[in-house]
């Protein structure tokens, strides 16, 4: 790692500020008081009791008891890395974010990779999703793209994000299994919930157990908004392709390489960094105008749908380089917040009912996560761009605000000396037209769960399909519910006859049975409209 070494670009140099070299000193209290001993506790006499006043024993160990923090709800076990982003060429025409206008502009960045299911301490190679968060330190703040190696999602509403979760983390009488989804109450979800049919495809296919953190894509999953300078907007879709391809494990393999070595991803991901091997990412956008939407025949805010990319290219974009390993896993891996909801002028969100909920979500978990409302203090949260507001107080304030008024707008001397310019340069969130009734209803469009499951399947390569029905044959024979069982064939019934089959027979279902329950069962059929499945990805 480059710590001691010349900052190497703006987030580097103010992270310098915080970093501390171990071994120049003296042993010291937190209040600077040099130690003489810290092997032996204050006692009266050699075998006597410890004494209260001992103020180095009661420090010590206090902080030894306050280290933990609570993991993240989800995406507990991570790994991050520094690195930086270039945009190729001007893009301008598509969005007035000047990170992505300018090729000379090295954007610093600090990614964090993580499994969502299991806990801070689990192994790395488990079928699971894996997240991608990028956070761009850009002149005019922070943008965060917090995304997943997998292009759609579980559930369409984030209001049912708690019951999906709920489902896969362990059971809540034993806390079994640590499994994300071999076991009875992930698959009941599943089963009932037919919408979680398109991703399930994909986490039993080899894309949810990666050979490295270094070859697999990212996805925005989400329909953002890009909004130029003359206020255009366009609809788009994030992508992340690696460089070096992307790459899984077999099944077997990620099993051994779980009891071998936990750490398996991590340690790659660390080892290429320090050997200068550094992964790339090019960042891809699909981009669709705003008339052409209704033309794809999927609706955009739905985030169980994908764009396949013979509809609507790839374009690349710009490169993500990873080029420096944390000095500090808690400080800078653990503590890292991301958020949807940070954005820059000329990125903008959509009505997605699943991005929404999360606009709330990260922010909310966080004031828990890290101990109250300033953890954007926190350095490795904290922005490039220069932070002035009326924000006060709180658990863990490091600022040191020198001002006597602290509202807006005051005549005393309150800081933000450009309040008069609120409107100019600052975030101005898409004007987009809105009405409608207030109801609780999911929209006629989002009622096909199955025919991009089904173009996922029929896209997929003879060994492919044989591991993905190898997969589900592992995952649901561990399944003590014949119901449940019974209930995923008839969702794999309306993605493919011969899919089904295939799973049913490993699993003790006869597929008949499956196939007369998808007739008394009140789900949609595919869509007019939507790809057809001829349409290969
Ligand atoms: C954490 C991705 C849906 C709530 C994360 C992280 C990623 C991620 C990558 C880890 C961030 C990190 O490394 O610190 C996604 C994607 C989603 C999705 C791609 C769907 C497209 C949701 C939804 C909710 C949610 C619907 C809630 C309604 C959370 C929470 C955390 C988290 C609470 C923990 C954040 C923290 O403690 O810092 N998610 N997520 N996510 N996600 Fe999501």
């Amino acid at each position: 790692s480059t710590s001691g070494g010349a900052p190497s670009d703006k987030k580097d140099a103010q992270l310098e500020a915080y970093r501390e070299n171990a071994g120049e000193g003296f042993l010291t209290t937190d209040q600077g008081i040099r130690v003489n001993d810290t092997d032996n506790s204050l006692k009266v006499g050699e075998r006597g009791p410890t004494l209260l006043e001992d103020f180095h024993f009661r420090e010590k160990i206090m902080r030894f008891d306050h280290e933990r923090i609570p993991e993240r709800v989800v995406h507990a076990r991570g790994s991050g890395a520094h690195g930086h982003f270039q945009v190729y060429e001007s893009l301008a025409d598509l969005t007035r974010a000047k990170f992505l206008q300018d090729p000379a502009r090295k954007t610093p960045v600090f990614v964090r990779f993580s499994t969502v299911a299991g806990s801070r301490g689990s192994a790395d190679t488990v079928r699971d999703v894996r997240g991608f968060a990028v956070k761009f330190y850009t002149d005019e703040g922070n943008f965060d793209l917090v995304g997943n190696n997998i292009p759609v999602f579980f559930i369409q509403d984030g209001i049912k994000f708690p019951d999906v979760i709920h489902a896969a983390k362990p059971e809540p009488h034993n806390e079994m299994p640590q499994a994300a989804t071999a076991h009875d109450s992930f698959w009941d979800f599943a089963s009932l919930q037919t919408e979680t049919t398109h991703m399930l495809m994909w986490a039993l296919s080899d894309r949810a157990i990666p050979r490295s953190l270094r070859m697999m894509e990212g996805f925005g999953v989400h329909t953002f908004r890009l909004v130029n300078a003359h206020g255009r907007s366009r609809f788009v879709k994030f992508h992340w392709k690696p460089l070096l391809g992307v790459h899984s494990l077999v099944w077997d393999e990620a099993q051994k390489i779980s009891g071998k070595d936990p750490d398996f991803h991590r340690r790659d991901l660390w080892e290429a960094i320090e050997k200068g091997s550094y992964p790339e990412y090019e960042l891809g956008l699909q981009i669709v105008e705003e008339d052409d939407a209704e033309k794809l025949g999927i609706d955009l805010l739905d985030a169980t749908k994908l764009i396949p990319e013979e509809v609507v290219p790839v374009r690349r974009v710009g490169k993500l380089t990873l080029t420096r390993n944390p000095d500090n896993f808690f400080a800078e891996t653990e503590q890292v917040a991301f958020c949807v909801s940070n954005v820059v002028p000329g990125i903008d969100v959509t009505d997605d009912p699943l991005m929404q909920a999360r606009l709330f979500s990260y922010l909310d978990t966080q004031i828990t996560r890290l101990g109250g409302p300033n953890f954007a203090q926190i350095p490795i949260n904290q922005p490039v761009a220069p932070v002035d507001n009326h924000q006060q107080d709180g658990f863990h304030q490091h600022r040191i605000p020198r001002r006597r008024a602290n509202y807006t707008v005051n005549s005393l001397g309150g800081g933000c000396p450009h309040l008069a310019n609120l409107a100019n340069g600052g975030y101005v969130h898409y004007p987009e037209r809105v009405e409608g009734e207030k109801i609780r209803k999911r929209a006629e469009s989002f009622g096909d769960h199955f025919s991009q499951a089904r173009l996922f399947w029929v896209s997929m390569s003879a060994p492919e399909k044989e591991h993905i029905v190898k997969a589900a044959r592992f995952e649901l024979g561990k399944v003590e519910s014949l119901e449940v069982r019974q209930r995923m064939v008839a969702n794999f019934v309306e993605v493919d006859m011969g899919l089904a089959k295939m799973v049913a027979e490993g699993i003790g279902v006869d597929v008949q049975a499956a196939v007369k329950f998808v007739g008394k069962r009140n789900t949609k059929p595919a869509v007019a409209g939507a790809p057809s499945p001829a349409l290969s990805m």
